[in-house]
């Protein structure tokens, strides 16, 4: 009997998702669900992998790579990918999927929901009346902004910036977007106007940010261009933290520069409670749970399941990252 494929994935996953690699590998798993697989427990089992099961939190790099002469698969659990060297794996004849469309309205769903409770400072509100600070009705108590008839700008218009913007249509939001390219089927079907980052800065009262993090987004944020935002508008990132610079951020928020931020992704994960920017009023801030829904979490499993044993019997993946 030949010897079935090695597969590790690096997080407990519900077991009911990993039925289609179960027919053709080995499966082992780090047992925890919250806490990251160690980096030297990773390393050890890359060297005897043939399919690696990833989460955005593990780093894939040439060290991994050059250390598992069997890999042929990578396959993460998210649509992101900026945890793997893709140009390293590709050389090295390793195939890299990651979790695109299934999770596309759950994170759409999350980073509207967001905007709404930052511009309406639902968390800020539930907590006073929690703690009891609650004493009467009064005609400003907890008055945010409004969102309908507002400008949304939405920096990276690909399936999720689009499925927000389909929400944003609405609440009869005028739309905005910057993306490396025109999103014609956005403009058409939603009524989205392709602006400079300039333009999107100056005139949006939301400003939305679900580019990838690349090279031309690492920092995209800094202390200039959240000046150039209106003293009034609100900046909600669902992408990733690196794409802002955080400091510029928080001496925004301080300073008045602008007035809210909804913030799901961090420079750092898990941020520290005692992070500044987590003492600021004005920030709502959320564990990246852009796309954890039971239902759009389980199906992301699935694909990753079915990703791998499609590579490993030789067919081709579902969805598989380009180099
Ligand atoms: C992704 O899929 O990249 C998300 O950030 C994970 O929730």
């Amino acid at each position: 009997m030949t010897k079935k494929p090695y597969v590790f994935i690096t997080r407990k996953v519900p077991d009911e998702t990993l039925a289609p690699l179960k027919e053709i590998a080995e499966i082992h798993s780090w047992t925890e669900e919250e806490i990251p697989v160690p980096r030297e427990t990773l390393l050890e089992e890359a060297k005897k992998a043939d399919g690696l099961f990833t989460m955005l939190s593990d780093k894939i790099d040439t060290k991994l790579l050059d250390h598992a002469p069997n890999l042929k698969v990578v396959a993460n659990l998210a649509v992101g990918y900026d945890n793997i060297d893709i140009a390293a794996a590709t050389e090295k004849g390793v195939v890299v999927c990651n979790t695109p469309d299934v999770l596309t309205d759950t994170t759409a769903d999350l980073t509207f929901a967001l905007l709404m409770a930052t511009a309406r400072r639902i968390v800020e509100a539930a907590d006073y009346v929690k703690e009891g600070k609650w004493q009467n009705w009064a005609p400003l108590l907890m008055a945010g902004s409004d969102i309908h008839h507002k400008t949304i700008g939405i920096v990276g218009m690909g399936r999720i910036g689009s499925a927000v913007a389909k929400r944003a249509t609405g609440f009869d939001m005028n739309i905005l977007y910057y993306n490396r390219s025109r999103n014609e089927t956005a403009e058409k079907q939603l009524g989205a106007k392709y602006v400079s980052f300039h333009t999107l800065l100056e005139q949006s009262d939301y400003i939305v940010c679900l580019a990838p993090l690349t090279k031309e987004t690492e920092n995209l944020f800094t202390s200039e261009v959240f000046h150039k935002m209106k003293r009034s508008a609100i900046f909600i990132n669902a992408s990733r933290g690196a794409v802002v610079d955080e400091t510029a951020l928080q001496r925004a928020l301080e300073e008045g520069v602008i007035s809210g931020a909804g913030l799901d992704v961090f420079k750092e994960e898990p941020i520290s409670s005692e992070h500044p920017l987590l003492r600021l009023k004005n920030v709502v801030a959320l564990p990246h749970i852009g796309s954890s829904s039971m239902e759009t979490r389980k199906e992301m499993c699935e694909l990753v399941s079915r990703n791998i044993a499609n590579v490993l019997c030789g067919k081709k993946p579902e969805t598989v990252v380009e180099a």
